[in-house]
């Protein structure tokens, strides 16, 4: 059920650039402002000077190419429900709201998604006030972003409009503030046709939508009826647990007692991780 990630070594970063703007269709100078780093550090790359590339920087890059460095992706229900829920939102161009706890492996699952071709990832906070939605939406289009709202507004939708199939990732939705939301809808509005939207959140994402829905706050209603489809994630099962803990080296005969109550992702690589500290694992 599980697929390895090789890691990767800095080498290959020249190459994982070109098919990366190849795939989004941007130059390279569209990736230069989307990673920020400067033309320079582009020229040490394109140029095999790697020498000049530090760690850091590398992984940097790596993440932002949504490369896993050195990561086991193992290919859960709740990890393939994700994929699936992207791909019917790219076919369908669906806006799909997805739903989990904490360390149930949302940002895995769409990080993974966004290695494909046409398809855009943004991170929400709490702090992101419209201007800086917009702005983190074009770096992530590689694109400028200078003007007023209404122009950055037009300049996603045109972008997103000369695709064939584009699909937005908001990843970390519960923090999306109502503005954004506004402006979430009114990109969705003009793009419908054109490109589909998966947002993922912890549970309260959801149920805030609705509270406010139901309260006749400005735009949730609205916003609400149009997504097309809700997906929970129920965290990992027996079977799954058994599983992994059987990749890491354990036993599902007898070791799977200290590991079956955990259902999130993220506890489970805490509790391995401990057990390999504390007690010098297997
Ligand atoms: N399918 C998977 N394969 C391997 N590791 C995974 C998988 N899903 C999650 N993990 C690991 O579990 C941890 C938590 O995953 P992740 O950060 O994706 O969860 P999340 O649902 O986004 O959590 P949060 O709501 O707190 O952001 C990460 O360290 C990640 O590496
Ligand atoms: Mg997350």
């Amino acid at each position: 059920m599980k697929i390895k990630d090789k890691m990767k070594d800095k080498t290959e970063l020249k190459s994982l650039i070109n098919d990366y703007c190849k795939d989004k269709g941007i130059s390279k100078a569209d990736f230069a402002r989307r990673a920020g780093v400067s033309g320079a550090t582009l020229s040490s790359i394109e140029g095999g000077r790697f020498d000049l590339i530090s760690e850091t920087m590398a992984n940097r890059l790596f993440a932002l190419l949504n490369e896993a460095v050195g990561q086991t992706i193992y290919k859960t229900r709740d990890f393939n429900a994700v994929q699936k829920a992207c791909e019917v939102a790219r076919q369908h161009h669906f806006m799909i709201g997805i739903t989990g706890d904490t360390g149930t492996g949302k940002t895995t699952a769409l990080t993974h998604f966004a290695r494909n071709r046409g398809v855009y990832k943004i991170t929400l906070t709490k702090s992101m006030h419209q201007r800086f939605f917009l702005d983190a939406f074009l770096k992530e289009l590689g694109q400028e972003c200078y003007g007023s709202l209404g122009d950055k507004v037009a300049k996603i939708v045109d972008f997103i409009n000369a695709k064939a199939n584009a699909l937005i990732l908001i990843d970390e939705a519960g923090k999306m503030t109502p503005n954004v939301m506004l402006l979430l809808h009114d990109i969705r509005e003009a793009t419908r046709f054109n490109c589909g939207i998966v947002m993922a959140g912890m549970p309260y994402f959801r149920t805030n939508l609705e509270r406010n829905a139901k309260r006749q706050q400005v735009g949730f209603a609205e916003f609400m009826r149009r997504v097309n489809l809700w997906q929970e994630l129920d965290g990992l099962n027996r079977t799954e647990i058994e599983a992994i803990i059987e990749d890491k080296g354990y036993s599902k005969e007898t070791d799977m007692q200290q590991f079956a109550g955990f259902r999130r992702f993220a506890d489970l690589e805490n509790k391995i991780l401990l057990d390999n500290i504390l007690n010098g694992g297997i």
